[in-house]
């Protein structure tokens, strides 16, 4: 690494030691967001990372980006998810499609923590099927008129603004890619409600919400680029946050580890600690190895992206890698426990219910699978 970024690596260690880890436990219990977090973060530059210093960014390159959200990762997943959808997918959205005069509205705001920004893609019947949607945008004088639900949107209910894609084409067979637009809505638009939050397994301080637009307008200036082109957007989106999740589920795989190493140091049994048994070398060694994989599978895809290189394949290998690392090395971690580890008194459950998520959103491990084949034939 480059010394500017081990320094944000230091940076993201230390805010996460001090800010996050002390309350992950409590934040879990009471399926609580710290919203005086985003505030923090914006002030470290943590909400801009990837963006150019003209909006307030600190145009900072992917790899620099995946190392420190490991480490935010390892504080609290929940945070890290929050912060992942939010330097991902909207921000590098309008980065990327948006106007000269949308970047100069939105980018500033957003990277200094102004604005946290949501990114709402599937619908309760269109998941992995995303161009399944059914909501609709019909064009109106000077705007749209936006109506249908959305589902599983992080930071959907205490974010600020939130980038949709909905069906323009409302005449459509109502499948397919083609006709689908993406549009920058704030929260606060009248017509957006959020619905339930829901009450998850793991990761539960993150804010999931089901949205709904409800006739809601949405002047012309808040269309993302071409009307027909948002579904490809979100795609393109989905391979910058397919990296943001690896390195989230890398993170919380760290973290069950270094509880994992500790706990074999000072527990002791048949007279040893448990470390001193080959059984449980095995066990740290792969998950140690498992996690080594992850990361350099990550950084592989981070450089890659860097380069201007097609990253597709490598996002989603290292989103499909990293997770089910993840899900192994937490599930060791329980092991290694034994019954400390099946109960809240002791940090690993809760990772191991964090690292769950990250075989399933932002695309399936079934999904990556099928990215991953399909580029293999290109
Ligand atoms: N970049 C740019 N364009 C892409 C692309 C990419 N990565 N992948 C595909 N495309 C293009 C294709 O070339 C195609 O264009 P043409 O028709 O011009 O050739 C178009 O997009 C449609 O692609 P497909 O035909 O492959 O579309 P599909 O309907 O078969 O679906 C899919 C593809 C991979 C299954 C996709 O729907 C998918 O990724 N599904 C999973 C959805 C998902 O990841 N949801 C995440 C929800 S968000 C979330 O979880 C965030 C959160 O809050 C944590």
């Amino acid at each position: 690494m480059t010394e500017e970024q081990q320094q944000i690596r230091d940076l993201a260690r230390e805010f996460a030691e001090n800010e996050l880890r002390p309350h992950a436990e409590e934040w879990d219990r009471e399926a609580h967001f710290p919203r005086e977090i985003i505030g923090k973060l914006g002030e470290l530059g943590f909400l801009g990372m990837l963006l150019p210093e003209r909006y307030d960014g600190l145009a900072l390159d992917t790899l620099a980006y995946v190392v420190a959200l490991e480490e935010i990762a390892r504080g609290d997943a929940s945070v890290a998810v929050a912060m992942s959808v939010h330097n991902s997918l909207p921000t590098q959205m309008i980065l990327a499609h948006g106007t000269d005069a949308q970047k100069e509205r939105w980018l500033g705001p957003m990277a200094r923590g102004e604005m946290l920004g949501a990114f709402s893609l599937s619908e309760p019947d269109a998941g992995s099927d995303a161009a399944g949607m059914a909501a609709t945008a019909r064009k109106t004088d000077g705007g749209w008129i936006l109506n249908g639900a959305k589902a599983w949107v992080t930071n959907g209910g205490f974010g600020d603004v939130v980038v949709t894609m909905v069906r323009t084409d409302a005449a459509d067979d109502r499948r397919g890619a083609k006709g689908i637009g993406a549009f920058i809505v704030p929260t606060d638009t009248e017509g957006y409600s959020v619905g339930k939050k829901e009450d998850k397994m793991g990761q539960r301080a993150s804010e999931t919400v089901g949205i709904a637009f409800h006739e809601m307008f949405v002047p012309d200036d808040q269309l993302l680029g071409d009307p027909s082109q948002g579904f490809i957007y979100a795609l393109q989106g989905l391979d910058n946050g397919r990296m943001g999740i690896a390195a989230l589920a890398i993170g919380v795989a760290q973290a069950a580890l270094e509880h994992s190493l500790a706990y074999a140091d000072e527990r002791k049994q048949f007279g040893n600690p448990i470390r001193a048994f080959q059984g449980m070398q095995f066990k740290l060694a792969n998950m140690a190895t498992r996690i080594e994989a992850a990361r350099a599978l990550l950084h592989r895809a981070a450089a890659a992206k860097d380069a201007g290189e097609p990253v597709s394949k490598l996002s989603s290998m290292a989103k499909l890698f990293a997770s089910e690392a993840a899900m192994y090395v937490t599930t060791e971690a329980i092991q290694v426990f034994g019954g400390y580890g099946y109960v809240k008194e002791y940090p690993v459950e809760r990772l191991f219910r964090d690292a769950k998520v990250t075989e399933i959103y932002e695309g399936t491990s079934e999904i990556q699978r099928t990215v991953i084949a399909r580029e293999l034939y290109r």
